[in-house]
């Protein structure tokens, strides 16, 4: 069995063994300080030992497990200082891994009681500031960013798994939709399907059978039974195509999703998000392109507008829908770029309207107006006359 010193953890990598380089203030007295004699570097090398074992296993576990491990680094410190001016090393070390031990109030706590561990080495062995003033110094530094980075990837883990989640209810729900216009669509025209092909396949028999007197000739038969045979293929033909438009929407974006995934990107950027929606009536294209736009406003204004709040609004006109994006940051300046020109393209291709100018409360207004499903197509002209 080969002996793993680190977890296969891609956020952690090789890290740990570049904190090692620290190790080398505890080597600073055996090699340029006092004559060491035997009995000193035994203690040196014990406590070496001992401290790597107790650091890398510090990688393997998390929460709870830690905190042995933690009191042992701490201790060892304790010991170390005894007889090394650098053995204060270990309570910065020990700081370290609070980050891991839980929410950052844990983690303050544990940085409390290493401070307290110092102070009580430096008063029962009057410690010489140079190893104690490092020691509490760097104990609250280290501790302080490593507690604020776990947290930080703790949270950023938690929106990975939101994302995630809300792409999996995402085609949950399209698998649902698909399995349900398949079903309405495939159930109905099946069975005309059926009924025709048994009434041409009838009329068949019976015109192969020479046929009766009056309406019911043999040729005329025949010619019924093509216009159902005919009738049959017109309708294969169509329920074709509807089954690849069921199928083709697969791709189509939805609205819904897009807000869902605006409001955590606004959130995690630290801008508060104002939603204000409607139910709105729209086609699967111009759903995608609305929900597109939508897309590109919010990376906009997470990544250009400098804002504290943004609200989107989403509202329902008659033979339109209007998505407005407002934010209050510090205004749009710079050249078109190729998000919002392939926006405007995208948006003017459906018939519909892009606008970005002043929002009220400085910042950006991006306004864009696509037409509804019901009522009939609307021109550029009619789109700007529809007034929010
Ligand atoms: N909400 C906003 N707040 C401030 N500035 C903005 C905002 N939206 C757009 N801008 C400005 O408009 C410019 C053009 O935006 P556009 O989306 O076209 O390009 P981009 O974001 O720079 O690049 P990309 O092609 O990757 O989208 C931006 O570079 C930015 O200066
Ligand atoms: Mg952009």
């Amino acid at each position: 069995m080969r002996l793993r010193l680190l977890p296969d953890n891609p956020e952690i990598g090789w890290t740990p063994l570049a904190y090692l380089i620290y190790l080398g203030f505890f080597y600073f007295d055996p090699f340029l300080g006092a004559p060491y004699d035997l009995a000193d570097w035994v203690r040196q090398i014990v406590a070496t030992v001992v401290f790597l074992a107790l650091f890398f296993r510090g990688f393997w576990v998390r929460g709870r497990r830690l905190v042995p491990i933690i009191v042992a680094i701490v201790l060892l410190g304790a010991w170390a200082v005894t007889f090394n001016t650098g053995g204060g090393v270990f309570f910065i070390y020990a700081a370290g891994f609070l980050g891991e031990l839980g929410p950052p109030r844990v983690g303050l706590v544990g940085v409390g009681g290493i401070l307290i561990a110092v102070v009580t080495c430096t008063v029962l062995f009057d410690l010489h500031p140079g190893t104690w003033i490092p020691a509490a110094v760097f104990t609250t530094i280290i501790g302080g960013i490593n507690i604020h980075y776990a947290q930080v990837n703790r949270r950023n883990a938690r929106l990975r798994l939101a994302q995630e989640e809300i792409e999996r209810l995402a085609k949950a729900d399209e698998r649902d939709r698909i399995a349900r216009d398949l079903h309405d669509l495939l159930g109905h025209t099946l069975s005309v399907i059926t009924l025709k092909s048994q009434l041409a396949a009838r009329l068949m028999e019976g015109a192969g059978g020479g046929g009766e007197r009056g309406a019911n000739t043999a040729p005329d038969r025949h010619d019924r039974a093509l216009h159902e045979v005919r009738e049959v293929e017109r309708i294969s033909r169509e329920a074709l195509s509807e089954v690849r438009r069921a199928v083709l929407g697969f791709r189509s974006l939805k609205i819904g999703i897009e807000l869902a995934k605006a409001r955590m990107a606004l959130e995690t950027a630290g801008i508060g998000v104002d939603l204000e929606t409607s139910p709105y009536d729209l086609h699967a294209d111009a759903e995608s392109v609305l929900a597109l736009a939508l897309r590109e406003a919010v990376t906009n204004v997470v990544r250009h507008s400098r804002a504290t709040t943004c609200s989107i609004r989403l509202r329902q006109h008659k033979g339109s829908v209007e998505l407005t994006v407002e934010d209050d940051g510090r205004g749009a300046r710079g050249a078109t770029g190729s998000g919002l020109s392939g926006m405007r393209e995208r948006v003017e291709a459906t018939g519909g309207l892009l606008e970005i100018g002043d929002g009220e409360r400085r910042g950006t207004r991006l306004r864009v107006v696509v037409p509804g499903q019901a009522g009939p197509p609307v021109g550029p002209a009619a789109l700007r006359a529809t007034s929010p």
